[in-house]
């Protein structure tokens, strides 16, 4: 796939060398090329940066992973979404994207896109960089109300070494998720268990 990111930090450069490790095509959309976080990605085959519009333009998924205060402006430059898929994982736990609760719902709202979805958005940048915890991968939640897009987070989480990718829901879901990021949050932060932790779902019949 082709896929723009949209912020190039801790989570777009981490899902950035995951992805172009799995196969893709990377295109960092960036408000200065010649200047911005994670620069030093150009060194990687398959990872070039452009401006946001022409990123946009030529991708197939769109991956934000900027911050909240930013949405509004990011969005104005993706041209035509409607049929694209945008994956958000940004929190808005701290700051919201006023007038709206979160940030996926911003971008659903905002751009037109039939296909939104948050992920990546519930643990640190070191997990989505290295997903593998005692030889397996952990686990991923997305929340659309797209099918397609569900499917396009999912084969992406599972490209990179995600495990079992569990539907946490439609639209109605996307505060819920970025309450789930602020449990991470939370007992790695605020409780000391430190960033190199996860959750995993366990399951059994009866
Ligand atoms: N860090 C984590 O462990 C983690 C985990 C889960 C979710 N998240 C969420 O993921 C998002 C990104 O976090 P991060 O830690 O990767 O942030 P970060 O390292 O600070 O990177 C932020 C990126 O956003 C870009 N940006 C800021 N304002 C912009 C604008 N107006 N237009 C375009 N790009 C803009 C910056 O571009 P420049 O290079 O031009 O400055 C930078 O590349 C946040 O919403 C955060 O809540 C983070």
């Amino acid at each position: 796939m082709k896929i723009a990111i949209i912020g190039t930090g801790n989570i777009g450069g981490a899902l950035a060398n995951g992805f172009v490790k799995a196969g893709h095509e990377i295109l960092l959309g960036v408000r200065n090329v010649n200047d911005f976080k994670g620069k030093n990605l150009l060194g990687i085959k398959n990872i070039s940066a452009y401006t946001i519009s022409e990123a946009s333009a030529s991708a197939d998924v769109i991956l934000i992973a900027a911050v909240p205060q930013a949405v509004a402006d990011i969005v104005k430059q993706l041209g035509n979404v409607q049929n694209k898929v945008i994956i958000d994982t940004m929190n808005s736990v701290r700051v919201k994207p006023e007038p709206f609760s979160n940030t996926t719902e911003a971008i659903q709202k905002l751009s037109g896109c039939k296909h939104v979805v948050k992920c990546f958005n519930c643990t640190g940048a070191e997990n989505i960089a290295n997903p593998i915890y005692n030889g397996k991968g952990i686990d991923m939640f997305v929340a659309s109300d797209s099918a397609h897009a569900r499917e396009i987070a999912t084969q992406l989480s599972k490209d990179i070494g995600f495990n079992n990718i569990y539907n946490f829901g439609g639209s109605d879901k996307f505060n819920l998720l970025e309450q789930f990021a602020l449990c991470w949050i939370n007992l790695a932060m605020m409780q000391g268990y430190g960033r190199g932790i996860a959750f995993n779902l366990e399951s059994r019949s009866f």
